[in-house]
Formats: structure tokens, sequence, C-alpha cells
């Protein structure tokens, strides 16, 4: 089977095993084969960058299903099956009025897959608004209920990426949404502009969305016409003295606080200093709007999408000395 229509940067791979799994029952069904020791969980594929054909069996999991499990006087609990699409869910908590998922509009991907690399936009993370979710481990076959305390989550990290990694499906994820008072999350630079230029002066949940999905739109390619897998590196988290030295000579570098000793930088301002924003290799390059995103104009293979890469991050080190790290799983 090729995996060209499964993961967001349109690479075209083969999958020797392959199976879509729409029920928990066909999990299970699928976790007590013996034939297959090696598995691997696809989720909306919009964080993966695929280098090779793979011998595992590619598991997709499509369980639909949007229920609440409780309410109190202003908050929801709100459980999604991970095969939701993700902006479809956000969507629908938003036509349910519910407050939370907002700002995280139009990011691409599955609901099952977003604990697992604590996915973050415009001042909100997963881990704000989760409560917990489920997963099936590939080998005990048992579900666990993981709560946020052992997710271990970390900006674009948790515990599925790191010592967890690989050994589990999540099936289903429950947000804790406000149902009034709504925590608006303005802060981000961007946001407040959009609102503006919206005309709006006082946003609701709804407002927000609208302003981060026109954001997203102007600066991300849309993964249907320009294949790419949002951010291709994570922003580095540097001590401050290494900022300083870079700011004697770029005195316009931008940084966002982290603590008393660190500061983190937006990658895309590397690379773009760089030199490296719209860079065009034939097939594949570097986007022209956010020097964060690298782009398969089609055709391109991932290895040598993860060769621009690994060059990008010898540049960086080279110029600013700061070590780059892909957020892009390479498989
Ligand atoms: N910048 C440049 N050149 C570029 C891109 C960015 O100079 O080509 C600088 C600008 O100074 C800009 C700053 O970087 O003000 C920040 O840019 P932006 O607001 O686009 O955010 P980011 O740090 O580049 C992060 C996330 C995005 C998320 C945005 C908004 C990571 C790795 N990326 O990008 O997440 O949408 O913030 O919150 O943290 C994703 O993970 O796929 C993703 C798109």
């Amino acid at each position: 089977v090729s995996l060209k229509p499964y993961n967001t940067f349109g690479i075209e791979v083969i999958a020797k095993h392959f199976v879509i799994l729409p029920s928990l029952e066909d999990i299970h069904e699928v976790l007590a084969l013996k034939d297959y020791p090696k598995k691997y969980i696809l989720g909306g594929g919009s964080n993966i960058l695929l280098t090779q054909d793979v011998d595992a069996l590619v598991i997709l999991v499509r369980i639909k299903g949007i229920s609440i499990i409780s309410k109190t006087d202003d908050t929801v609990l709100v459980k999604a099956n991970a095969g939701e699409n993700w902006h479809e869910f956000v969507l629908w908590t938003l036509e349910q009025d519910f407050g939370g998922l907002e700002n995280l509009s139009l990011i691409p991907g599955n609901v099952g897959t977003s604990p697992i690399q604590n996915i973050g936009a415009y001042g909100i993370e997963l881990k704000d608004v989760f409560e917990s979710c489920e997963a099936i481990h590939l080998d005990t076959k048992t579900t666990t209920t993981f709560y946020k305390e052992d997710c271990e989550f970390g900006y674009r990290n948790s515990i599925f990426k790191q010592h967890a990694k690989g050994q589990y499906i999540i099936t289903a994820v429950t947000f804790k949404l406000t149902t009034k008072n709504h925590k608006l999350n303005t802060n981000y630079g961007a946001i407040l502009a959009e609102l503006k230029a919206m005309n709006v002066r006082e946003p609701s949940i709804q407002d927000i969305s609208k302003a981060v999905i026109s954001i997203r739109q102007s600066k991300l390619p849309d993964p249907k016409k320009i294949g790419n897998s949002g951010s291709f590196f994570k922003n580095p988290i540097v001590p401050k003295s290494v900022y300083l030295d870079i700011l004697n000579q770029f005195p316009e570098a931008p940084s966002y606080p982290v603590s008393e000793t660190e500061v983190k930088i937006p990658a895309g301002w590397l690379i773009e200093t760089a030199g490296f924003k719209g860079k065009c290799l034939g097939n594949y390059g570097v986007h022209k709007n956010q020097a964060l995103v690298l782009v398969n104009y089609g055709g391109a293979s991932g290895a040598e999408i993860l060769k621009l890469s690994e060059i990008i991050k010898l540049t960086i080190a080279r110029i600013f000395n700061i070590t780059i790290e892909s957020e892009v799983n390479i498989l």
C-alpha cells in the first residue's frame, strides 16, 4: 500500500502491511495476531517524514465519536476518540460554545496523536486543556488511563515521545473545557493584531478561532496543496549568554522568556537569517512565508527533505553555535 495519502508531506513510500482500524474490537483483534511482531501506529500523518519503505505493520486508528462525560457549573469533560480529525473536533467544541481549544484551531492531524507532542500554538498547549487519555499497550494489550501528571508534558514533548515511545495506541483523549467564563488567551501579538484587523473589541472564543485560522492560512502552507508537516524543527531553548552573543551580531534577534537563565529563540528566525527562507531545490524546499516549514512541492523523497534538514542544522550550528532539533518524527 502506498502511504502517500496518509502523510501530509505527501511522500511516496510503500507499507508492506497496512490496516485501518475503525473500532476498539478491531485493535484488539489485530494486536492478537502473532504474524506481525513490529507495528507502527500512524495518526493523522501530519508530523512524520517517511524516508523509506516500511516493513512493520502500519496501523491507522480511525475510531470516531465524541461524547460529554460530565459537567459542573462552568466546566465540561469531553471525550473524543483517536480517529477524530483535530480541527473538526475543535469546530465541534466551538459550536457547543465550549472554550479552551480555540487557539489550537486548524492544526493538522488527529485527536489521538495530539498528546504525543503536546501540540501547541498561539499561547496554548494541549496540556492546558488535557484531562486524560486512554491507551492500549502493544505487548501486554492492557488499557491504561494516563492523567496529565502521568504524561510528562513539555514543549512539544511527552512520555509518548520519550520512554513510552512506540509502545501504545492512544484510543481516546478527554479534555476539560469551559462552558462559561471562558479564559481568553489573546496575549500572542499576532492574535491581537488579527482581532484588530477584524474589528473585534470583545472577542468570543469563536472570534479567536477565526483569527487563528486566518493567521495560520496566511503563514502556513495548506498540506492539501503543498506537502508539509508544519514546523519541521523545535524552537531551541538556549542559555541567555548564547542569546546575548547573537544579539551582539544581530540586534533584532527575537526571543521568548523561558526561565531566569534561558530563552527560546524562534528557529524560523535562525533559518531565515541563515538565508534558507523560500529556498527551492527543485521539487522541495523551505516555505516562503515561514522558514520553520519544509515543503514538498510534489515528488520529493523523504531522504531529500531529511538531507535538507541536516544541511540547515549544520548551518545554524556554524553561524549561531546553536543545535536545533527536528520536531517531526523521522521514520
Ligand atoms: N520568524 C522569522 N522568520 C520566519 C518565521 C518566524 O523571523 O520565517 C520569527 C519572527 O520573529 C516571528 C517569530 O519567529 O515573530 C515567531 O514566529 P511564529 O509566530 O510563526 O511562531 P514560531 O515560533 O515560528 C511556533 C510553533 C508553531 C505555532 C506558532 C504559533 C514551534 C516549533 N512552532 O512557531 O507550531 O503555530 O508558534 O504559536 O513551536 C507546528 O508545531 O507545526 C506549528 C506550526
